[in-house]
């Protein structure tokens, strides 16, 4: 019952429809108006009339934006209207058909191109769409295109950098008198608009631009359409800029390992390493460019420097400690820069005091030594206890020789010491150094 009530339904459907709605006013008027139409002449009755062509856009998506290959591709439906002189009927005489589709092969289309395409398809705008004729002569034409154009892309603020890409259309054999071209709006249409991965879309706006060739003497209009467009950053700080400050911290942080421990040399060359990997991996992505370096590459640069500096420093203040035995006590400016003036700085004052000793003079020492061999000793040989003074000078001898001996080593030991705490301090200048620097790059490149 259910299955023929709806059998019938549908049968009664189509032959009632084409009745209803009958085409053949349209075929007849169709067939009539393109009779003896010439798609390549201008479609005015008069030479001198230009055809006004009002020109829109609306923006789909943005395919791809290649740095290294300078060229961007969008996906675009452009919005062409003008008015055909031959395309024109009076309604009611035709069945009061009001508008028309005709296939855009078959009528005059303004010849627009993308001048700085980079396609092989040379920018021409395909036949893709049929076009829409309405009864007053009013053409509209919409047809959706995906462009491949060249963007000079600025790398320079790189991964926080903006860019901007022209699209410029125009129209290739008329000049301005003939074809002229001009905006419904001032910028693109973005309702339609997916949002990009990678891109920021922060304006499209269109401007007319009109411009006199070396070859022709008319003007030539063309449509310059700005795509503005700036990077998401996040990707590349999350994966790069934060590891990279991660090994900055540690990097500050290294001139804490004791100098003594013998870690810190390969604590500083892992950061080294891990640096250049990331330099390697964030110079795969960009143009092979020498005019002008990203601020990203520049910070990882600049990072490099300063961990390359980290590593001499260390070896500096490795081989101060260890300058055993000292070839010399430490030179006296030395002394007074590092162990007066820095420690002070650093808050190190204990060091600066305890060890700003001034050593006891040596000759006194050796004098009295060297009398006693010569000058006493052939005196006084007749006196009886002879023997006994004799050992208890060799006694007392041997005490100051050696009292000698172990003050010589302590002052070599203070001088090992002073070395020491010259290492240290110095270790602190660095770190504070390196420290500031690191903060300095941090905020000039990262701005
Ligand atoms: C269209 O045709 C009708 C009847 O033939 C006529 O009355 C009318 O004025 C015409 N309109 C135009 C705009 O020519
Ligand atoms: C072209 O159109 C502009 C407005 O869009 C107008 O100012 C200009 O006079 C037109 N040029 C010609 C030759 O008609």
């Amino acid at each position: 019952m259910g299955k023929v009530t709806s059998l019938f339904l549908l049968t009664a459907l189509f032959v009632w429809i084409p009745g209803c709605v009958g085409q053949e006013p349209a075929v007849a008027l169709k067939a009539s108006l393109l009779a003896n139409y010439d798609k390549s002449l201008r479609p005015v009755k008069a030479a001198s009339t230009p055809v006004n062509v009002d020109f829109d856009i609306s923006l789909k998506q943005l395919i791809d934006l290649a740095e290294k290959e300078q060229a961007f591709r969008m996906n675009l439906w452009l919005r062409l209207y003008w008015d055909d002189e031959y395309l024109t009927w009076n309604a009611s005489d035709h069945g009061g058909v009001e508008s028309l589709t005709i296939q855009s092969a078959d009528v005059w289309r303004p010849d627009i191109f993308l001048y700085n395409n980079i396609a092989e398809t040379y920018g021409a705008l395909g036949t893709v769409t049929d076009l829409t004729v309405t009864s007053t002569g009013r053409v509209t034409y919409l047809l959706p295109a995906i462009f491949t154009s060249a963007c000079p892309v600025d790398i320079t603020r790189f991964p926080f950098d903006k860019q901007d890409c022209v699209l410029e259309f125009g129209s290739w054999i008329y000049p301005g008198d003939l074809v002229n071209i001009s905006l419904v709006k001032s910028s693109a249409d973005i309702t339609g608009y997916t949002n990009s991965e990678e891109w920021i879309l922060r304006g499209a706006p269109m401007e007319r631009k009109v411009a006199y060739y070396s070859c022709c003497p008319e003007p030539y209009v063309s449509i310059l359409f700005t795509l503005q467009l700036e990077r998401r950053s996040f990707f590349y700080i999350f994966n790069m800029v934060l590891p990279c400050i991660i090994l900055i911290v540690l990097n500050v942080f290294g001139f804490y390992i004791p100098p003594d421990s013998g870690e810190r040399l390969g604590f500083f060359m892992t950061i080294l390493l891990a640096l250049v990997v990331f330099l390697q991996v964030l110079s795969g992505s960009l143009p092979a460019t020498s005019t002008t370096t990203p601020q990203l590459g520049q910070f990882f640069a600049a990072t490099i420097w300063l961990v390359g500096i980290s590593c001499l420093a260390s070896i500096v203040v490795i081989r101060m400690s260890y300058n055993s035995p000292p070839s010399r006590p430490l030179p006296r400016w030395l002394r007074l820069l590092l162990l007066r003036y820095l420690a002070r700085l650093f808050c190190m004052n204990t060091i600066a005091e305890e060890k700003h000793v001034v050593h006891p003079v040596k000759e006194g020492v050796d004098n009295l030594v060297f009398m006693d061999h010569d000058g006493d000793t052939i005196q006084q040989k007749d006196t009886p206890n002879f023997a006994l003074d004799l050992s208890l000078r060799e006694i007392v001898r041997y005490c100051r020789e050696y009292s000698a001996q172990a003050r010589e080593k302590k002052e070599e030991e203070d001088d090992q010491d002073e070395w020491k705490m010259a290492a240290l301090v110095l270790d602190r200048a660095f770190l504070f150094l390196v420290g500031l620097a690191n903060i300095i790059v941090c905020v000039v490149l990262l701005r």
